[in-house]
């Protein structure tokens, strides 16, 4: 016996009908004579009842159902009697009353965790026992929202002409920044394959190969730790075009999201986006993701409070790093001092050594730091940042970029507090001209702000010889109520150039031979200039959804502890699997079948 219609289907007009409907059982109510389920499956809930009335037989058999059996159910559909409808549901004014029951299968009890949105299991929980989560209405609408705008992105490229082309899983290590996963090789001991952190290099070579419009939903690799918005396998919307400039990668993903969005959503995407350069996005939010929904802007007062006796300006200012000050309004009655303890923390967990305040009172200004500051320098400071009576300032004094950075998630924090941040915005915005390169400590040296094929700005190519910190890219990111949600660049197709470039990173003309020489040859037969962006499908998803954690828009994801939980990857492998691999392992683990001595 097939299914007449689904869970979600059934409506007034289909009173008097006959149907079989299939499904599980989410709720079961025994009101003695009348037994009522609430009948679910994919589509949406339909009320059934059973009435000895109707079929002594469907009833008796009904007392046996529990949570999450898959029944199949004939009846007939009738109207809810008066005042027992449920408007929430599309199914809400009729209910189905039984004539057979067959258990399909029975559910084992008590479940390992309860399905109701009310009742929710922590999410190790959850994540482990995901074939009963993934059965819960909130976690389907995301998995079906996924589908769509997976589907939305496709039309619109291939509606653009752009062909999706998949490249390789299994491939040699990719230039973005983070952990390779390496996989073994079997038939060639010794040597590996790194699973893609992007098609990056691949991608490239297709626009020389002369395909120019290239795009791949495709899954990437990377070995980091995780956080609510990154797994260590996620999902890219892949794009790369041949004759273009930034501008032109810029209005096609504009015209892209407004797409995608009113064909999954519903909703009028505003295009342009505003587009802010990377300096500032910083000076400015303190970020360079900032998220616009809410003013609250940085100011600078570095020069305002210059010539104090107060020493962590002083060597501030001598090593040419910044003040900046985030005024808060009212600030005074709407923040405690312990508030501004908690966000001390904050400013000290993105590298601040501290967080200065000056509560601007009617009664005068009160601060830790008044006694450094002459009255001309709180005057300048208050006519700087426009701090009237009532207010409070925040300074951090650091370099640049910690001062900024810093001051910047100080400001998310006060934002959230404050309720100030409007949940119904969809605020987009271009973040670009960010730099080229990036100081790294450890390794004493610079590295790619976005990856070593990211073209530096014409006007600043002679600065990579000079001071080359100061160069700016051609890279932009795509920034969506303060998520990054894409980045991309013009990339640079001249030989020269990338001899520059890696002159400047450090990377010798042998290492980059080794790493990238695939590239840098079919460089050589004739590369059009190119470039591309990425989007994170699953960080689009999870804003879409109104999700914090894009492990919320995943099928199986990986917990917080980058541990597969249902699965039960990584595990481990026998000493065989080893051995046929060429590998020994140097730690003490037990292997597979084997006992911890
Ligand atoms: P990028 O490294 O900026 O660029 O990545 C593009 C976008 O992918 C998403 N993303 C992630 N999402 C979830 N988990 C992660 N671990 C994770 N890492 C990145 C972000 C990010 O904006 N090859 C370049 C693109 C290009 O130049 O065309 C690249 O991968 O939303």
């Amino acid at each position: 016996m097939k299914r007449t219609n689904t869970c979600g289907q059934l409506s007034e007009k289909a009173i008097g009908k006959k149907v079989i409907l299939q499904g599980w059982v989410s709720k079961r109510r025994d009101h003695g004579k009348l037994i009522f389920i609430d009948l679910r499956d994919r589509y949406g809930v339909t009320q059934v009842v059973f009435n000895p009335k109707d079929s002594k037989d469907a009833h008796k058999l009904a007392e046996k159902l529990g949570k999450e059996f898959v029944v199949l159910i004939e009846g007939k559909v009738c109207k809810r009697p008066k005042g027992t409808e449920n408007k929430e549901i599309t199914t809400g004014k009729i209910e189905v009353h039984v004539s057979t029951l067959e258990i399909l299968n029975p559910s084992e009890t008590p479940l390992p965790i309860e399905l109701d949105k009310h009742l929710l299991a922590g999410e190790d929980q959850r994540l482990k026992y995901r074939f009963l989560d993934l059965r819960r209405p909130e976690l389907q609408k995301n998995i079906i929202l996924r589908h769509k705008v997976a589907k939305a992105f496709r039309d619109f490229f291939d509606k653009e002409g752009f062909l999706e082309i998949e490249t390789p899983i299994l491939a040699k290590s990719t230039p973005e920044g983070a952990r390779d996963f390496l996989v073994p090789s079997r038939v060639h001991p010794g040597k590996f394959f790194a699973l893609p952190q992007s098609p990056q290099l691949f991608k490239q070579i297709l626009m020389v190969s002369g395909f120019d419009k290239y795009f791949q939903i495709v899954k990437c690799f990377r070995d980091e730790d995780l956080r609510a918005d990154r797994q260590l396998e996620f999902t890219q919307i892949d794009v790369e075009m041949s004759f273009v400039e930034q501008n032109d990668v810029l209005k096609l993903m504009e015209r892209c999201m407004a797409f995608v969005f009113k064909q999954s959503l519903g909703l009028n995407v505003k295009i342009p986006f505003p587009r802010m350069s990377f300096e500032e996005a910083m000076n400015q939010f303190g970020s360079d993701k900032p998220d616009t929904r809410f003013e609250l802007e940085l100011a600078d007062v570095t020069n305002e409070l210059k010539g104090t006796d107060f020493g962590i300006f002083n060597s501030v200012i001598e090593v040419k790093g910044a003040i900046k000050a985030l005024v808060v309004e009212k600030g005074c009655k709407k923040l405690s001092k312990k508030d501004v303890d908690k966000l001390t923390e904050i400013a000290k967990l993105y590298k601040a050594k501290g967080l200065m305040s000056v509560w601007v009172k009617d009664t005068g200004i009160e601060s830790q730091i008044l006694k450094f500051l002459p009255e001309k320098t709180v005057k300048a400071l208050l006519s700087k940042t426009k701090a009237k009576k009532g207010d409070l300032i925040l300074l951090i004094a650091d370099s640049w970029e910690i001062a900024c950075n810093s001051l910047g998630y100080v400001r998310l924090a006060v934002g959230q507090k404050l309720n100030l941040i409007d949940g119904k915005k969809w605020n987009f915005l271009w973040v670009y001209d960010f730099p080229l390169l990036d100081w790294n400590d450890d390794e004493q040296r610079y590295v790619a702000m976005h990856h070593p094929f990211t073209s530096p700005k014409d006007e600043d190519l002679k600065l990579l010889d000079s001071a080359p910190e100061k160069a700016k890219a051609k890279a932009y990111d795509m920034v969506l109520n303060g998520v990054e949600v894409g980045g991309g660049s013009i990339r640079i197709h001249n030989e020269k150039v990338q001899e520059k470039m890696f002159n400047a990173l450090g990377i010798s003309k042998q290492e980059a031979e080794s790493k990238f020489g695939f590239l840098l040859s079919a460089f050589k037969y004739g590369a059009p200039p190119h470039g591309g962006i990425a989007l994170g499908l699953d960080r689009v998803i999870a804003l879409m959804a109104g999700e914090d954690s894009i492990r919320e828009v995943i099928a199986f994801p990986k917990n917080k502890a980058t541990v597969s939980l249902m699965d039960g990857a990584p595990s481990e492998v026998t000493e065989k699997q080893l051995k046929e691999l060429g590998l020994k392992l140097d730690i003490e683990k037990p292997l597979l079948g084997q006992k911890k001595q």
